[in-house]
């Protein structure tokens, strides 16, 4: 199941699917500098918290590996710079600079290694990043899985699927793995306004798989939830704040105030990569603002006047109060997320 490749190495550079031409067109995009990889991120070319934390870490290993640094000293400056460059592109899923930073603390690990060495290692680093996020999302899937009954029919916003991650999925293998494990899981996917990864994104690679899904526009969500049965929302993160609130898709908070509404439990699939225990509170996250014109002109086509003034927050902060669990790769973690997400992050420390 899943057989899209959103990202890789190929040949020396960064190939991914260039999302913004989902579902017409199914093309890849070969970056070759890091400049090009930061373009990609920034136009939602890539997108989803994971799978930006990956497209950074294989910027990163891109930079060392066409560097022409003659000095380790001055990859470091590259890679400095380039570190810079890819943190610029969005600010709000903590993936990014979770994965900037793990390939900085790599380089400097291997500061007095030679070149050559310095680029194998990078390289290999970005793999494992990748490799990772697959695995976490299998485990996370299998641990999900559980929580759903069968039949199940689950609601989703945005697309937190195999196109977000490097594959397989956060929400979207929850369900996969439902799937998988013989379960029938029928999906409704939010249409998610104004960049629609819902109906887009969402719709296209379930498709591709063969799981059932329904599409409706984000105003539909309260509707269905009186007149359907929807057994569970399931969303992804951008950022999980230290006690429990939930940056994500805009319009998720709306979600999980319908469904606690309807008596819906509320589920949120991350990677623990996702957790930043650096913020107290979901009103710390950095919420992007993101163009206009997304809004009056979707997908190009204008929609309101011309001049009408609109407002773009990418992302809105769900309260924890709202969020039944939180299934990560080490457990399903339930409320007090202060102290719960703490014993999860600990209990990695501890493995290690
Ligand atoms: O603006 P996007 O498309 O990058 O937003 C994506 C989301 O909000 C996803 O739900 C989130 O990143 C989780 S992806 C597993």
């Amino acid at each position: 199941m899943s057989a899209v490749k959103t990202i890789e190495w190929k040949d020396g550079k960064v190939r991914m699917i260039d999302q913004t031409l989902l579902p017409r067109e199914l093309t890849y995009l070969d970056c070759e500098s890091v400049e090009m990889v930061a373009e990609a991120i920034r136009s939602l070319r890539i997108r989803g918290a994971p799978a930006i934390g990956v497209a950074a870490a294989y910027g990163m290993a891109l930079c060392a590996v066409v560097s022409s640094s003659p000095t380790a000293g001055e990859l470091r400056d590259e890679l400095l710079l380039a570190k810079e460059i890819l943190a610029s592109t969005r600010p709000t899923a903590i993936n990014l600079f979770w994965a900037l930073d793990r390939m900085m603390r790599k380089a400097s690990a291997l500061q007095d290694a030679p070149l050559e060495q310095i680029k194998r290692e990078l390289l290999e680093e970005a793999h494992r990043i990748c490799d990772d996020d697959i695995a976490a999302n299998r485990r996370m899937g299998e641990l999900g899985a559980k929580l759903l009954p069968d039949p199940a029919t689950v609601l989703t916003h945005c697309n937190a699927g195999a196109l977000a991650t490097a594959g397989y999925g956060t929400a979207l293998g929850v369900v996969r793995a439902a799937v998988e494990s013989g379960k029938r899981v029928h999906v409704y996917a939010d249409e998610t306004r104004p960049v629609l990864q819902g109906a887009r994104l969402t719709v296209w690679e379930l498709m591709q798989d063969g799981i059932p899904v329904t599409l409706l526009t984000d105003n539909m969500a309260a509707h269905l939830m009186r007149h359907q049965r929807i057994d569970c929302v399931i969303v992804g993160a951008d950022r999980i704040a230290s006690n429990g609130d939930v940056a994500n898709k805009i319009g998720t908070y709306g979600v999980a105030v319908l469904a606690r509404h309807h008596g819906i439990p509320f589920y949120v699939a991350a990677p623990v990569s996702t957790i930043d225990m650096n913020i107290l509170s979901g009103d710390f996250t950095p919420i992007e603002q993101r163009a206009a014109s997304e809004v009056t002109a979707p997908m190009g086509l204008p929609i309101a006047p011309e001049g009408a003034e609109a407002i773009n927050p990418a992302f809105d902060v769900t309260p924890k109060e709202l969020v039944t669990a939180i299934i990560t790769e080490q457990a399903v973690v339930y409320p007090p997320y202060l102290q719960n997400l703490k014993g999860c992050l600990e209990q990695i420390s501890d493995e290690r």
